[in-house]
């Protein structure tokens, strides 16, 4: 796992010591939420993008379903406005943000426990990005290396404003529910920083009355990074990775032509056998069984019987997700009337927080 394709981006910017802080800060948060998660509030989202893999799934959705039903409040935003980073324009964002909602769904969000919305439909949410970029340095923007690294594999032929301060947008949408948990992978570390510096200097500079907003803190996943089918970043792109709507046939065909490797025996080692090790731990994943394990009991049986096992693994675990999207997809009158009701709740505490920070920088007249 050595080549820049099979990391996330941040790895190779990012140093090992932020990541192993974040992940020491997240498993002590974790004994926290447990204690008590009426104490937190969580922000997390995506962007409509497509529909969402078992990369996605794995990486954040069930974590996400977990803090749910822990009894954490729970905010998700559609991030359709962060698609215009690099997009012209943001085609068929309806029906993506339709798939998207109809994933959170079958992934077992609650709507009635958890605020589903979309940020363009909160004008105050909008409001607090012009306070924010004045917190910000131009130097600080282009030093972000999430953003640097999509500049360099977006297809557009010049670089958006939006590109550069869409990390101060993501601070308004953590900010303005004052959430103090930002569940991401490793790729948003930087966006949460930017998110943290902001809420400082914001609180330094105009909290005189008493902090405005929390420095919110990351939640790392602990899942280990799920490869697409052939060995590299899953990505729905490069078709090699299995949606959570797609067909059992679907699923079966994409593991079949899965990259293995001439060695018989299976075993797990994701090191040496990037491909192999990745279908396994798919199958250990969708098992909740370790991935050792799994290797151990197919062994000289080869790669024809991993990848019937996996077939069978992740067509097994997903059924459930896969026929409650399909009862909700019939439905999309309820789908678009569960994102109204969020967006209606999500702007009621987007209202409030503007108000503070109204009168907190005396502009409130
Ligand atoms: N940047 C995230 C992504 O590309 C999506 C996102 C937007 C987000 N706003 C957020 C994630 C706030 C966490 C918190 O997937």
């Amino acid at each position: 796992m050595t080549t820049p394709d099979t990391l996330p981006a941040q790895t190779q910017t990012q140093t090992h010591a932020d990541v192993a802080m974040a992940q020491r800060r997240s498993a002590e948060l974790e004994l926290r939420i447990q204690e008590a998660p009426g104490r937190f509030r969580v922000l997390t989202g995506d962007r409509p993008t497509g529909r969402l893999h078992l990369g996605h799934y794995f990486g954040t959705l069930q974590g996400r379903v977990r803090l749910q039903d822990a009894g954490v409040d729970t905010y998700v935003v559609v991030a359709d406005y962060q698609v215009l980073t690099d997009r012209d324009v943001a085609q068929r964002l309806t029906e993506h943000v339709e798939d998207l909602v109809l994933d959170y769904l079958a992934a077992g969000i609650d709507p009635e426990r958890s605020t589903i919305f979309t940020h363009s439909a909160l004008p105050a949410l909008n409001q607090l990005l012009l306070p924010f970029l004045s917190l910000v340095s131009v130097a600080e923007l282009r030093r972000n290396p999430t953003v640097k690294d999509e500049i360099a594999h977006s297809r557009q032929a010049s670089v958006s404003g939006l590109m550069f301060t869409y990390p101060v947008h993501q601070a308004a949408d953590i900010l303005f529910c004052k959430a103090n948990l930002v569940p991401v992978g490793q790729d948003q570390l930087p966006h949460l920083e930017v998110t943290r510096t902001v809420a400082r200097r914001f609180n330094d500079r105009y909290g005189q009355g008493g902090p405005v907003f929390p420095e919110p803190d990351a939640l790392l996943s602990a899942a280990p990074l799920l490869l697409g089918t052939d060995g590299t970043k899953m990505s729905k792109s490069r078709g090699n990775a299995i949606a959570l709507a797609d067909t059992a046939d679907e699923t079966a065909r994409l593991i079949k032509g899965a990259k293995t490797d001439a060695v018989r025996r299976i075993t797990y080692d994701p090191a040496g056998r990037p491909e192999v090790s990745s279908l396994v731990l798919l199958a250990a994943l969708c098992q909740d069984r370790e991935p050792e394990e799994v290797a151990r009991e197919i062994g000289d049986a080869g790669s024809a019987a991993l990848k019937r096992t996996v077939t069978e693994a992740v067509n097994d675990r997903l059924a459930p997700l896969r026929s409650r999207r399909a009862q909700y997809a019939e439905d999309r009158a309820y789908v678009r009337k569960l994102v109204r009701a969020g967006n209606e709740r999500a702007n009621a505490v987007a209202e409030a927080t503007l108000e503070e920070v109204r009168a907190a920088m005396g502009t409130r007249y």
